[in-house]
């Protein structure tokens, strides 16, 4: 227990994680704004590229209950190193997320790494950038 209930969430989650490839566990947990939380763990397979991410997870779990405003997303892996959202799962992140998403990383004990996602994936592409195409950008 860490006193931050985010956190222990995705420590949970941790132990769910179906990992015989790598044998890194991941667990995340997301909170939406209305403070709801839905966790995630990592899900691998036999033809690694399908495996998925703790976070994925998580983000799928909220989205198919209806929820798509996020405020804070916590990470943990079994080796309580740190370990930060990939960059495909950032990138899933920003479709929902504000750049001032609150993204706190277990390092062990009471320790955390905090980020926001503006800091770990900053200029990303959103459904903004592809309103491009209504401006002229087709051949
Ligand atoms: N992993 C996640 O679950 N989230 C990340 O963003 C980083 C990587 C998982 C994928 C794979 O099952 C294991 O960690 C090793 O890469
Ligand atoms: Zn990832």
């Amino acid at each position: 227990m860490t006193g931050d209930p985010l956190i222990d969430a995705a420590r949970e989650a941790v132990d769910d994680a179906y990992v015989p490839y790598s044998e890194y566990r991941v667990g995340a947990a997301i909170k939406t704004a209305d403070g709801s939380v839905f966790v995630g763990c990592n899900i691998e397979n036999a033809n690694y590229s399908n495996s998925l991410h703790a976070e994925e997870v998580a983000i799928a779990e909220a989205v198919k209950n209806g929820h798509t405003e996020f405020v804070r997303l916590a990470v943990a892996s079994a080796a309580q190193d740190g370990v930060t959202p990939c960059g495909m799962c950032r990138q899933t992140l920003s479709e929902f997320c504000a750049e001032s998403l609150s993204i706190v990383c277990d390092l062990g004990g009471e320790q955390v790494a905090e980020y926001t996602l503006g800091e770990l994936l900053p200029n990303t592409i959103s459904l903004h950038t592809l309103d491009a195409a209504d401006r002229g950008g087709e051949p």
